[in-house]
């Protein structure tokens, strides 16, 4: 079947960037583990290096030509293909993990004299890098309380390389207004200036929140996550237009963090059942935020619109409807009793497996302040929430009755303990 604009996304998306006439009828692409490739003919060769290195009056090489497996490879343009199809976008790049994806853009985008700009909170990693590790390259870096005060920041030293957020963030489930951003850098930037809006959708994926439809220029995924699906790879992606894409391909290339051929096969492969993972997913984390809000005194943390209206959070609640298909299967709560009750809660799970990492079959909990967020500093744990007694849930597909089960007596057993 040839992939056709009229059908829908999910019809479009399963299989694209494949094509088994290509292949001997195969069903399922090939993977290819070769490191260089061999050029039909010198001046071939030469059209498709001048061209990979920006080379000015290059010849154009042919289409879909490969050089050497840190520039690109064929079963990586499979994934990078189906990507962009569920992106409904230009360009995806896959890259060794959510991290180097991450630090690519970063580093593509901003610079000594265009600032990074963030709203927290961020995945520790990212925020160990806008800490530690951009400034000492000279970028500066530039907390806001909030998007809504991003009219109030001040221009005068030049205006920002990017604007970066993470919504929902982790491990809170902040949301962002991804268009107030986007609406505030179209305003603002020049020609000679652009600036791009990132958004970590490392939580919901495409199926869920498509921040490009809503103006962003750059889609980040830690695709170790749900795009890879089953705890078995580590990835990240970025997605975008072809003009912000550009930059993250040639740092991608010189930074050398390109995904392997063969982790480009199984994230190729776990595109094909994306939807249906996240739908059940989703369904599941709605029974069980319908079972903990009868929890009296139980702190709910979720970007979904209705319990976000429960709480009186119309603000966050209309962000959500603006950009969001649901809440997702991401969620957090709020074990009365601190780190020895949220100890006793995780250890009394049984069919939720303590584990950082989200996003893949089986349902995992962790504890932020001490586990994915350790490395954020104390001010910025309790600016943003991250407290002793927070644990985050990340919903499987396991039965959701069985979940709810577990819950109950992880829940008790915290209850017990104090
Ligand atoms: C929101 C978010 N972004 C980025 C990352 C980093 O991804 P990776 O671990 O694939 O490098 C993570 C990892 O947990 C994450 O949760």
């Amino acid at each position: 079947m040839k992939p056709n604009k009229n059908y829908k996304l999910e019809t479009r998306s399963i299989f694209a960037g494949y094509d088994p006439a290509e292949n001997f009828g195969a069903v399922k692409p090939p993977i290819h583990p070769a490191s260089t490739f061999i050029f039909p003919d010198a001046r071939t060769g030469a059209a498709q290096m001048e061209t990979a290195y920006g080379i000015e009056g290059a010849e154009t090489p042919p289409e879909d030509a490969f050089i050497y497996s840190r520039l690109g490879n064929p079963t990586l343009s499979v994934a990078e293909k189906r990507l962009a199809s569920w992106d409904d976008t230009e360009m995806s790049a896959f890259f060794a993990s959510g991290m180097a994806a991450i630090s690519t853009a970063l580093m593509a985008h901003t610079s000594k004299d265009r600032a990074l700009w963030y709203v927290g909170p961020l995945y520790g990693g990212t925020q160990h890098i806008i800490d530690d590790i951009l400034p000492k390259m000279g970028v500066d870096v530039i907390l806001m309380d909030s998007l809504n005060k991003i009219d109030t920041m001040d221009i005068s030293s030049g205006l920002p390389g990017m604007i970066y957020m993470e919504t929902p963030a982790n491990p809170t489930l902040q949301v962002h207004d991804i268009s107030l951003a986007t609406k505030w850098a179209r305003e603002h930037e020049t020609e000679d200036a652009k600036i791009i809006v990132a958004v970590d959708n490392t939580f919901l994926g495409p199926i869920i929140q498509r921040p490009l439809d809503l103006g962003a220029d750059l889609n980040l995924y830690s695709a170790t996550k749900y795009i890879g699906g089953h705890s078995d790879v580590i990835a990240g992606a970025v997605s975008g237009k072809t003009e912000a894409m550009a930059k993250v391909y040639e740092y991608r290339t010189f930074f050398g963090g390109i995904v392997d051929p063969w982790t480009s096969w199984l994230l190729a492969r776990s595109m094909e059942t994306l939807h249906v993972r996240v739908e059940r997913q989703v369904n599941s984390a709605r029974k069980i935020l319908d079972f903990l809000q009868e929890k009296p005194g139980l702190k709910i943390f979720c970007a979904w619109k209705e319990d976000l209206e429960k709480v009186g959070d119309y603000k966050a609640a209309a962000i959500v409807h603006n950009q969001q298909k649901n809440g997702g299967a991401m969620m957090a709560i709020e074990i009365p009793g601190g780190r020895s009750a949220a100890f006793a809660f995780l250890d009394a799970l049984e069919v939720f497996k303590l584990a950082v990492s989200l996003g893949s079959t089986e349902s995992l909990a962790e504890h932020p302040a001490s586990m994915t967020h350790a490395g954020v500093n104390p001010e910025e744990k309790i600016r943003t929430g991250i407290t002793e007694g927070l644990v985050r849930l990340s919903i499987g597909l396991e039965n959701a009755d069985d979940l709810i089960a577990d819950l109950e007596s992880a829940l008790e057993a915290a209850r017990l303990s104090l």
